[in-house]
């Protein structure tokens, strides 16, 4: 198949419909008045000059004096779609995607003969979808995705229309709705086309109808997450199939298909979690020349494992968590990429590295590299580009709706994309010196998001006034599956409001782009949405102007706001003082470092904020406060034995995966009870990584430092002879699991609990004669099994010297053997709410991110985009 003859052939249309759109003059005066009319339902519309909307309206895109598509991305345009939309007789392309429209969807939408794009993803839409849609008869995209929109799918019956009608259609985005009701067997037949079909996050129920696999053409099926019953259907032959998602259903219990291989040769991702699939995984399914991802947790598959010696050299990730598998075949071809057998009976007695909790998955550090250059350093704000010149980027997320395929790693797709992206902007004449790409990851509707930076040319100056003015406004891009195809669209001539609006700026530019719906031959929808990189103005709105109502704790660096993102997410914002602001480089390098570390026992940052002076570090938020509070009662949270084990066991992951696992491994040199926060169902989350290290290659085993760290938990060795290693955690860890068990600060009226403790202890004795030191809330009535255990544990972590100490890995094992010892799974999550936890006060005070080692400040390179 010629892609790129089809990516070829669509940038010549769409730049057809540009020079079309510019040389046409005066729409007729009946799609004028239409368009006021839809402008009377909306707020927020641009602001239209003249009487003419073939002339720049913003939005508009005219052929022949007629509107032929209306584009509204990221407008956020609120109120209903005007049943009048039915009348632009002409409208080839209406995208409404990520406005604030309500209401249903008009039945006259069914009168637009000629439209070919239909894109209303991400707005509040609500009723049916109407069967006039079935009239469209040149659809071929449509997206409806992420609305509130319920009732059946409509297929057609007598003379009612219905999807099943639209036989060019390639994309049905119908996803995140509350659909419900079967899916027809009528809605698909062999005379289709489709190539996406996304019908998770609803409430359909019944059988997925044989007569999908009629459809030959499909690549990217996405049925997860519904109610589907019956058996999973047959998919043999559907040879262009590679995206397969079907996890979440209640299909009756089978055994797990055997039509895999060789037909789906395309395939490069079966996710089937959760489908009471059982039996045994056959070795042909890894063969799939293709494959990139298996996840079959949460079913009852048995048997062995075998990975075979032919399987698929893209394979990267089989996550089989929660089965019965009882062995695993290691065979001459080592699989060494990410396998999880966790919660397995072969795992029971295993501390293979299988059997850990694995990395979060897309943590894949993409990043464009210079271009056989040298990276410049630049002025404040500025961005060395990948041709090593300072610009002002504009920063955005591409934002790609079902892939095609899963490994996030491979960088040959994002080159690709980089590659389309600037033969666009080359073959347009846009003032681009380059783009660069970083950070791909899927986010929870597992869309690809991708960081993007465009940097204009002709800025590489240190004024700011530069002599070839940026009038780009929008980008709009495009990608999937290794398929390119992107558009970007000018916007000039806004020089006037420049001057008036710089204040109003900051914001703005950082989501400068808007979104569009480019008519893709490939997988793709892309957005761009604001980065990671909050604007001060931003955080204010979000924490209230920063009111006292939010403050929840200070400490050397500043303070802590409690903030709510849009989304309804909760957010802890760390504001540095300006005092305590240290140099750029840290701060940079804090929130690299911090960006890459993913961990459920750790807590994870959101993004930052480097604008009008201020340092912000946005965390997510952790309600129930630092383990501190916890154990002196100030939280209301009561920790039995188990729950404390539990804690333990959780911190201990956490800092083994930052020693272990991490790349490269970070020593976090402040391990203490405030340090450790509890998240709703009281999981352990490490926090704070302030005084953090990353040990490079060249600082093997150790790293000279100056003494930082909290009295109390400090390693000995470390403080004398200023030489960190990771034991000096491990020995801090120590110490944390003494005041776990005791409620005891590490020095309290001048005594050191890992003194009191040795001094006390008599290994003869039941508990080794501990019970008064012990924290009374632990509940020494009850049996303390395996405490004993825990205590030689403790001893090993604080010897003297650090080569005595076990590894943070070896300490997870221990903690994990001695809570099966105490009768508890350690591989079950805690999501309990028991009585105790209820009595959670909401309002307790005193706050986790109130502690010290937020130490950095100065130029982050990556913040405002200023390109005038
Ligand atoms: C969108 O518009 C509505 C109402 O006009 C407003 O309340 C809301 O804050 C706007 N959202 C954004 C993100 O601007
Ligand atoms: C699946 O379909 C193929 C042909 O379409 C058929 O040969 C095969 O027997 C079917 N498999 C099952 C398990 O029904
Ligand atoms: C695996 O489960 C199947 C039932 O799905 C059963 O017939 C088979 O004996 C089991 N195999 C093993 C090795 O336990
Ligand atoms: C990366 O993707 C390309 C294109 O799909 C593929 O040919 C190549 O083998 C992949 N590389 C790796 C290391 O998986």
């Amino acid at each position: 198949m010629g892609r790129s003859t089809q990516l070829f052939l669509l940038l010549l249309l769409f730049i057809q419909c540009l020079v079309i759109a510019l040389t046409a003059n005066g729409a007729t005066n009946e799609d004028y008045l239409l368009l006021l009319s839809l402008k009377d339902e909306l707020k927020n519309t641009p602001d239209w000059k003249g009487a003419d909307p073939c002339d720049n309206w913003v939005g508009i895109v005219c052929t022949n004096s007629r509107v032929t598509s209306i584009i509204f991305t990221s407008m956020n345009l609120t109120g209903k779609l005007s049943s009048e939309i039915g009348q632009f007789s002409e409208l080839q392309t209406l995208n409404l995607i990520g406005c604030s429209f309500s209401g249903s969807i008009p039945d006259t939408i069914g009168n637009l003969q000629r439209l070919t794009i239909l894109s209303l993803t991400n707005n509040s839409f609500s009723g049916s979808i109407p069967a006039s849609i079935g009239h469209l008869s040149e659809l071929y995209w449509l997206d409806l995705a992420e609305n509130q929109l319920d009732g059946p799918i409509p297929v057609s019956n007598g003379n009612t229309p219905g999807l099943d009608m639209l036989l060019h259609a390639k994309h049905f985005h119908l996803d995140h709705n509350k659909l419900s009701g079967n899916i027809l067997s009528k809605l698909f037949s062999s005379k289709m086309v489709l190539k996406h079909v996304l019908l998770n996050s609803n409430n359909l129920i019944g059988n997925i109808p044989d007569t999908l696999g009629l459809v030959q053409t499909l690549e990217v099926m996405f049925l997860s997450n519904n109610n589907l019953t019956g058996p999973i259907p047959n998919l043999t032959g559907m040879n262009f199939l590679n995206y397969v998602d079907m996890s979440n259903n209640s299909f009756d219990v089978s055994e797990i298909p055997q039509w895999f291989s060789p037909t789906l040769e395309s395939l490069t991702t079966l996710m089937m979690e959760n489908t009471r699939l059982r039996g045994q995984v056959p070795v042909s399914l890894f063969n799939l020349a293709n494959l990139q991802t298996v996840i079959l947790r949460n079913n009852q598959l048995n048997g062995t494992i075998d990975v075979g010696t032919t399987y698929s050299n893209q394979l990267q990730l089989i996550d089989l968590q929660n089965n019965s598998i009882v062995s695993f075949v290691e065979t001459a071809r080592g699989y060494n990429k990410t396998l999880i057998l966790m919660d397995n009976p072969f795992c029971q007695n295993n501390y293979k590295i299988y059997c850990m909790v694995p990395q979060s998955k897309g943590n894949s550090t993409y990043s464009t590299l210079p271009n056989n250059c040298v990276p410049k350093d630049c002025n404040f704000g500025q961005v060395s580009s990948p041709n090593c010149k300072c610009a002002y980027p504009y920063t955005g997320t591409l934002v790609f709706r079902a892939p095609s395929f899963s490994d996030l790693g491979n960088s040959s797709y994002y080159i690709h994309l980089q590659e389309s992206l600037m033969n666009y902007s080359q073959s347009q004449k846009l003032p681009v010196d380059s783009v660069s790409l970083s950070n791909p990851i899927k986010d929870s509707s597992e869309n690809l998001e991708i960081s993007l930076q465009v940097f204009p040319s002709g800025q590489d100056q240190e004024s700011k006034e530069s002599k070839n003015p940026l009038s780009i406004g929008i980008i709009i891009g495009a990608a999937a599956g290794g398929t390119v195809l992107l558009l970007l669209v000018l916007v000039a001539g806004v020089y006037a409001f420049r001057q008036k609006r710089r204040a109003e700026r900051a914001s703005d530019q950082l989501n400068p782009f808007a979104r569009w719906d480019p008519n893709s031959g490939s997988g793709g929808v892309p957005q761009l949405k604001g980065a990671r990189c909050f604007s001060f103005e931003e955080l204010k709105k979000y924490t209230n102007k920063f009111s006292e109502a939010n403050f929840i704790g200070s400490g050397g660096y500043g303070k802590v706001y409690l903030g709510t993102l849009p989304t309804g997410k909760l957010i802890a914002i760390k504001r540095a003082q300006t005092e305590s602001m240290q140099g750029g480089i840290e701060f940079k390098t804090e929130i690299e470092l911090l960006s890459r570390v993913h961990h459920k026992n750790l807590v994870s940052l959101i993004g930052f904020c480097f604008d009008q002076g201020e340092e912000m570090l946005v965390y997510e938020y952790v309600p129930n406060g630092t383990l501190k509070d916890s154990l002196s009662g100030k939280s209301g949270i009561s920790l039995d034995w188990m729950r404390r084990l539990k804690l333990a066991l959780g911190a201990a992951r956490g800092l083994a995966y930052l020693h272990e696992l991490a790349n490269p491994p970070i020593i976090h040199r402040d391990i203490k009870s405030t340090n450790i926060l509890l998240d709703e169902h009281l999981n352990a989350k490490v926090s704070d990584f302030g005084l953090s290290k990353p040990m490079g290659d060249d600082n093997k085993g150790h790293i000279s430092t100056q003494v930082k760290g909290t009295m109390g938990y400090m390693d000995p060795e470390y403080y004398m002879s200023q030489q960190l290693t990771e034991k000096s955690d491990v020995y801090s860890f120590g110490v944390l699991m003494l005041e776990l068990i005791t409620a005891r600060m590490p020095i309290e009226r001048g005594k050191y609990i890992v003194r009191v403790v040795q001094m006390a202890m008599d290994k003869t004795k039941v508990l080794y004669n501990l019970q008064e030191i012990l924290d009374p809330a632990i509940g020494l009535q009850t049996s303390l099994k395996g405490l004993e255990k825990f205590v030689d544990l403790v001893m090993r972590c604080v010897e003297e010297s650090g080569a005595n100490r076990p590894a943070m890995g070896d300490v997870v094992k221990e903690i994990e053997n001695i809570m099966q010892l105490a009768g508890l799974n350690p591989n079950t999550e805690s999501t309990s709410t028991s009585a105790s936890y209820e009595e959670v006060s909401k309002g307790s005070s005193g706050h986790p991110y109130s502690n010290e080692g937020f130490e950095y400040s100065g130029i982050f390179p990556i913040s405002k985009i200023d390109p005038h």
